[in-house]
């Protein structure tokens, strides 16, 4: 049995006011689904004393190496101190802006791991690539190469964006994200046994907002919802969260 998850990425917005957005969120975040909320690294320690055990909080990112000379960069461990008990990972903004391959993020999965985080990992096709009908291949060859080997249902969530469906407010129907899901859903399976391959939660991320989240959740293997522009006010995170319990 997986507990469904709503899961918010801030990206880069909020400051110390954004905290109060938590309390609006706190009495839905005691219903059956876990809500996580991860804001700028800024704001990691300050929201995890604001979240009261309700809202767990997460990290957007962490460096491969515990620590060391890598100014500006934030790792695994330093977020765990922070309060933090997810990181969320291969971002496709990670990886457009920051040239991070599916390589990088498999070293920081395994910090993560090491720091014991639990990971929100990141994947997901380009239009070109949807277009082009290479959807099935790109993810699949995103898991194999930044899913590092030692995954389980309590250190690893997988969620799938894909990239023409971020803040775009384009979301793929509801087939094209059940046929996306059942494949990754084999996958996990095929590669690490049945019993965990289940475990693992799998989020769909892209223009999730209170109108469109029930038909989503519906979908075979939809665990929940990594969501962007929608979370950073509980207004709008609510019935995200409500739709999901
Ligand atoms: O990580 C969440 C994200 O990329 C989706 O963003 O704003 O389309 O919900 P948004």
């Amino acid at each position: 049995m997986r507990t469904k998850l709503a899961a918010g990425n801030w990206k880069m917005n909020g400051l110390k006011a954004s905290l109060s957005e938590l309390e609006g969120m706190a009495e839905a975040a005691k219903g059956a689904s876990e809500v996580l909320i991860c804001p700028p690294a800024t704001l990691v320690a300050a929201a995890s004393g604001a979240a009261s055990g309700d809202i767990a909080i997460g990290g957007q990112d962490c460096h491969a190496s515990a620590s060391g000379a890598h100014t500006g960069d934030v790792s695994a461990g330093m977020l765990k101190d922070a309060g933090a008990t997810y990181v969320i990972l291969g971002h496709s903004e990670r990886r457009t802006d920051h040239d991070e391959h599916d390589e990088d993020v498999r070293a920081k999965c395994e910090a993560a791991w090491e720091a014991g985080l639990m990971v929100v990992l990141c994947v997901g096709e380009s239009l070109e690539e949807r277009e082009a009908s290479n959807t099935l291949d790109i993810i699949g060859g995103q898991l194999a190469k930044s899913v590092p080997d030692g995954a389980t249902g309590h250190n690893l969530v997988i969620a799938y964006e894909p990239i023409w469906a971020i803040g775009t407010g384009k979301v793929p129907t509801t087939d094209q994200i059940g046929e996306v899901h059942d494949f990754m859903r084999a996958r996990l399976e095929k590669r690490f046994g049945e019993g965990v391959g289940r475990s693992v939660r799998l989020l769909y991320g892209g223009s999730v907002k209170a109108s469109n989240a029930e038909e989503i959740f519906a979908v075979s293997n939809v665990d929940g919802a990594l969501v962007g522009g929608a979370s950073l006010k509980a207004a709008d995170f609510v019935p995200i969260i409500e739709a999901l319990n």
